[in-house]
């Protein structure tokens, strides 16, 4: 990642290792970004604010309370104004606090309500840092997107030689500069990617939905954000996430107004990702008004609604990427390999929904990636942004 012209919000909690953030701070600037410091009470008893002031040359905020620098809502200017956040150092309670989503201060807040991506580089003693709790809050972060800078190991303060160092500020550079590194790869495609469940109108308060979140593919949108891409996310009715930073989302609710969203952005992208998971049929007349209950059985007729992967993949272009997603109970690769090859498509996700790790509403995911010449990856166990990850490469090498 380039980050000269980055807004950068740097997150310093309070470890003897804040000491270093403030040269992390002065090697940021000279790569030329805009670095605004955000510390906590405890930080500001291991270091000066006004040493961060000096050093960034901007107002370092502290907390909640005092006069805002120059915005209005401090916290929700932060998490609009960051390109980039890193937390350095990050201590074992920043790390829980956050893994909750507990907002007590200035930076707790400033981080809910972030959307920029997010590095953290934990610093503390070995057995704080081993502790299970503390590697089940960092995989809570890690599987909803944060990257972790791993600490390093050697001499601790306490004393003792181990894991938990806080890892050279040329190296915590260095590992922004290199995350973003293959952020660059899709600059100039343009990825479509459908996401969540659709929702069927039964009356005005009534609907046919689905268990998706949108999860899978929110992280795929970030992904392909990250690498560069124009992202456009069309999301279902059903999905309640945060749209992800940098990417243009379009809402949508039923599967025709799905439909419609798709097939005009399909027109010129490069790559298209379907992990929407789209409702087959839809009553056939919603009512005007709110259905009331009497004694008799009540019967709706569903209609079938157009299989949108299936109309893309009729009028696939040669340079276009198809990839859909297969959620099954049973048979998974048989049932994926035949909609791979119905639908037009060059990979295709599975995933077997009755496995309590994978599929609706989870953090992870186990899938398995069919290719069109019938080779299939088995995916091992990995949080949703991993899988993205993973996906993307795949799509990428497809492209080559
Ligand atoms: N899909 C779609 N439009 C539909 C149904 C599905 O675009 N009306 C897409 C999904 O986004 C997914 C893929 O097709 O990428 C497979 O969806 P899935 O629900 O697993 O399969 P179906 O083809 O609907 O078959 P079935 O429900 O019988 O398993």
């Amino acid at each position: 990642m380039i980050l000269e012209g980055k807004k950068i919000v740097l997150g310093v909690t309070g470890g003897i290792a804040a000491y270093k953030a403030v040269e992390v701070a002065s090697r940021l600037r000279k790569k030329g970004a805009e670095v605004h410091v955000v510390m906590t009470k405890e930080a500001a008893r291991f270091i000066a604010p006004l040493t961060f002031r000096e050093i960034t040359g901007q107002p370092v905020s502290l907390d909640m309370w005092q006069e805002p620098a120059h915005w209005n809502v401090e916290h929700i200017a932060l998490a609009r104004l960051a390109d980039i956040v890193l937390i350095a150092p990050a201590t074992a309670n920043i790390i829980a606090k956050a893994a909750a989503g507990i907002a007590d201060d200035l930076l707790t807040t400033t981080l809910l309500a972030m959307t920029a991506p997010i590095f953290f580089a934990p610093a503390m003693n070995h057995a704080m840092y081993e502790n299970p709790v503390t590697q089940e809050n960092m995989a809570k972060l890690e599987a909803r997107g944060w990257q972790k800078i791993a600490p390093a190991t050697g001499y601790l303060a306490c004393g003792v030689t181990g894991v938990g160092r806080l890892p050279e500020p040329v190296d915590i550079v260095r590992a922004l500069e290199e995350a973003g590194e293959c952020s660059k790869s899709l600059a100039g495609k343009k990825v479509l990617v459908t996401a969540g469940g659709t929702l069927e109108a039964i009356d005005p308060v009534r609907f046919i939905g689905n268990r998706s979140s949108g999860k899978m593919g929110y992280a795929v949108a970030k992904e392909a954000a990250r690498r560069g891409a124009d992202v456009v996310l069309i999301a279902g009715a059903a999905v309640a996430l945060a749209d992800p930073h940098g990417v243009r989302v379009l809402h949508t609710e039923s599967a025709l107004a799905m439909r419609g969203a798709v097939l005009q952005e399909a027109e010129d992208a490069d790559i298209v990702v379907k992990a929407a998971a789209v409702a087959d049929y839809r009553p056939k007349e919603a009512a005007a008004h709110k259905i009331k209950k009497n004694d008799a059985e009540l019967t709706l007729i569903l209609e079938k609604n157009p299989d949108i992967l299936l109309e893309l993949g009729a009028r696939k272009k040669a340079r276009q990427i198809l990839v859909g997603f297969a959620a099954e109970t049973q048979n998974l690769l048989g049932y994926a390999k035949e909609k791979l090859k119905k639908k037009n498509l060059d990979l295709i996700v599975a995933n077997d929904v009755t496995c309590p790790d994978a599929g609706f509403n989870t953090e992870t995911n186990l899938v398995k990636i069919v290719a069109r010449d019938g080779s299939v990856e088995e995916v091992p166990l990995m949080s949703k942004q991993a899988v993205a990850v993973h996906l993307l490469d795949r799509i990428e090498s497809l492209q080559k």
